[in-house]
């Protein structure tokens, strides 16, 4: 099982890339977590260039990547109440073509870290519904970390975090195992645009 990890963040210290490489850790036997590092070259979408041919190489890149994962596991800090405008961008190119797409019925799981005393869960939820229109397959359980600066520091995770960071890693590989889920015909729930 393979899944993508995406951090809404594009600081070298991020709280948020550092619960990803933790997660890498400790993912369950038969799971591989790997980090796309590419966000920042994703260009501004732009529905001119997203025809065949046209797509710009940093968006290109993000898309195959997402596209050959079997699950996506995101970790974003709060902006402004919402979420970052690069993790945004991202959701857009991935988003199409529309049940074509790469996160089209792709399993997803969350998580968010910030200083801030309320676990960035206005972000993660309008992360989860912009997934959900874009036709994502969101996963129950979410883990949002309330001044994470008192938990994560200098790329360590404290240990309270690990249980939730590995339940979250096995409900997203138990979505993937059973064959064939991921093929459904029908719409994912939320998918309207
Ligand atoms: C532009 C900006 C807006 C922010 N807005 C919020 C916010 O709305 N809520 C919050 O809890 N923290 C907010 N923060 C603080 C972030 O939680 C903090 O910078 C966090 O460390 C970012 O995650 P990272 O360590 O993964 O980069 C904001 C930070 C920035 C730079």
């Amino acid at each position: 099982v393979k899944i993508l990890a995406l951090s809404g963040s594009l600081r070298t210290g991020s709280m948020n890339t550092s619960l990803l490489q933790a997660a890498r850790e400790l993912a369950p036997d038969g799971v591989e977590v790997e980090l796309f590092d590419g966000l920042e070259a994703v260009e501004p979408y732009n529905a001119d260039r997203d025809t065949p041919g046209a797509v710009p190489p940093g968006a290109a890149a993000l898309r195959a990547r997402v596209a050959a994962a079997d699950g996506l596991l995101i970790s974003s800090p709060e902006y402004n109440g919402t979420i970052p405008g690069q993790l945004k961008n991202a959701v857009d190119w991935l988003s199409r073509p529309f049940k074509e797409s790469a996160l089209w019925s792709k399993p997803v799981v969350t998580m968010s870290a910030v200083t801030g005393a309320f676990g960035g869960v206005w972000g993660q939820a309008d992360l989860r519904k912009s997934l959900g229109i874009a036709g994502a397959r969101v996963l129950e359980g979410e883990l949002a970390i309330a001044k994470a600066n008192e938990k994560i520091a200098d790329g360590r995770v404290a240990a309270e975090l690990e249980p939730q960071i590995r339940e979250l890693l096995q409900t997203l590989a138990e979505s993937i195992e059973p064959s064939g889920a991921e093929e459904s015909e029908t719409a994912p729930a939320g998918a309207t645009a």
